[in-house]
């Protein structure tokens, strides 16, 4: 039984001290996280990781969801240090910049440009950002019920902790709602002729209903508007190469990173030539300053990029990674089923990433019941915060160790509904939101 956190803890309180937030992602903050659980990782292999006070877990985060091939996945290892060796930084770029691209656009239908970044949030605004050059236009369209698409202010504006951002950079993006093609036509409809773009993930948890991209697609048409997918989290995870391809629907433009470089920092900016080629400077229109970074194109990230995408497509990932998800939910479903727990913990999503849903006694979602699954998983040995990103090093003990554990998690939630609440079972205080105004 996992139950010992000093070095996690001191390492949490120091961090907090010197780095706004103790963490590079709000995602990663101790307020993710348990009382009882680690705060700090030092290392990991497959789909295991091994926490700063030398407690191993099977890994149900797998970096965000950023490695889906498994930490320290050899074969990518071996490129990296084969780039490695010749250099990361150069004043002109490296050959394999126009590599990587050549590849990627080999493998991702539409993609008759691409441009590297860094991270998820660059390549989405810029996006946006093309799309508004393109189009002359000033409002952006993304949908309220994706989780994230950038920390900028086109994204973060709408958000309720948006300090910093000017109300009227605020005001130049719009909402709609997932699968409710009412929202995107009033969006529309009362802004005629001035939305740039429309962004959305291709889907989360909910597949798309009644035709809704295909809607969204053609609304878009119609409009002179950029139709821009979002595949970050989805690509190479829930379709080869993205779930756009799964849906059979085709964007304008589309993002990529996770899961493109196997926890390496690539993310990837790509779409029509017609759009794209505003950023280029051989072309006669006003110029796009679109995505110029010195880091963008590091070389061994790239080379990265190459072998998981690679990898990716020889291990039949996804398709591997759907009989594996399905087993579990499987197995899951039975055990809330026998405990009966159904009306309290749902499941829901793809099979290559599944989302637990729990509830409390008044069949309410709960963040209180979800911090004492992820506190009891902890306890077992699984490092769990609600989702199932299977990777390839994820395998049939895997499974079994993760029903094994879950028997154990839903006595205890059990007894808590039995008892009228988490609150005696839960050691601290319930994993906050992200996007909170005060802390
Ligand atoms: C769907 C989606 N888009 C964009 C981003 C932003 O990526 P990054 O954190 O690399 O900036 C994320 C990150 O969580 C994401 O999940």
């Amino acid at each position: 039984m996992i139950t010992k956190f000093e070095n996690s803890d001191k390492l949490c309180e120091r961090a907090q001290e010197i780095i706004p937030g103790g963490a590079h992602t709000y995602s990663k903050g101790a307020d993710q996280s348990p009382k009882l659980g680690p705060k700090f990782i030092a290392r990991g292999k497959g789909c295991y990781a091994w926490d700063v006070d030398g407690n191993k877990y099977l890994d149900w985060g797998m970096g965000l969801t950023a490695v889906n091939l498994g930490h320290c996945y050899k074969p990518v290892l071996d490129a990296v240090k084969r780039e490695l060796v010749k250099g990361s930084n150069f004043q002109c770029p490296s050959p394999i910049e126009v590599e990587l691209a050549e590849y990627f656009m080999s493998q991702v239908p539409g993609a008759e440009m691409v441009k590297f970044a860094k991270n998820g949030s660059t390549v989405t605004t810029a996006a946006v950002k093309l799309s508004r050059a393109y189009t002359g236009r000033k409002y952006a369209a993304f949908c309220a019920d994706h989780g994230f698409f950038s920390y900028d202010d086109w994204f973060m504006g709408k958000k309720a902790n948006n300090s910093g951002v000017p109300g009227e950079v605020a005001d130049l993006s719009l909402t709609f709602r997932y699968n409710d093609i009412k929202s995107v036509e009033e969006l529309f409809a009362k802004y005629p002729g001035q939305i740039a773009c429309v962004i959305l993930e291709p889907m989360e948890f909910d597949y798309p209903q009644d035709n809704f991209l295909h809607k969204i697609k053609d609304l878009c048409a119609k409009n002179g508007t950029v139709f821009i997918l979002d595949e970050m989290i989805t690509g190479f995870r829930l379709g080869y190469p993205g779930a756009h391809s799964m849906l059979g629907i085709q964007a304008d433009l589309t993002t990529w990173g996770k899961g493109v470089a196997n926890g390496f920092s690539c993310c990837l900016l790509a779409g029509k030539k017609e759009i794209m080629e505003l950023g280029g400077i051989n072309h006669k229109k006003e110029r796009v300053f679109l995505i110029s970074t010195t880091h963008g194109a590091e070389t061994h990230a790239l080379a990265a990029t190459i072998a998981t995408i690679k990898a990716v497509k020889e291990n039949n990932l996804v398709e591997r990674n759907m009989k594996m998800g399905e087993t579990l939910r499987k197995g899951l479903e039975e055990a809330i089923n026998a405990k009966g727990l159904a009306e309290y913990i749902t499941i829901k999503g793809h099979p290559c990433w599944l989302l637990m849903q729990f509830r409390n006694e008044k069949k309410e979602f709960s963040d209180g019941y979800k911090t004492l699954v992820f506190q009891e998983a902890v306890k077992h040995g699984l490092l769990f915060r609600g989702a199932f990103p299977f990777s390839l090093a994820h395998g049939e003990k895997e499974i079994s160790k993760t029903l094994k554990v879950f028997g154990k998690i839903l006595k205890v939630y059990k007894k808590a509904i039995k008892a009228g609440g988490y609150e005696s079972f839960l050691v601290g205080e319930p994993v906050k939101p992200v996007f909170r105004k005060w802390n």
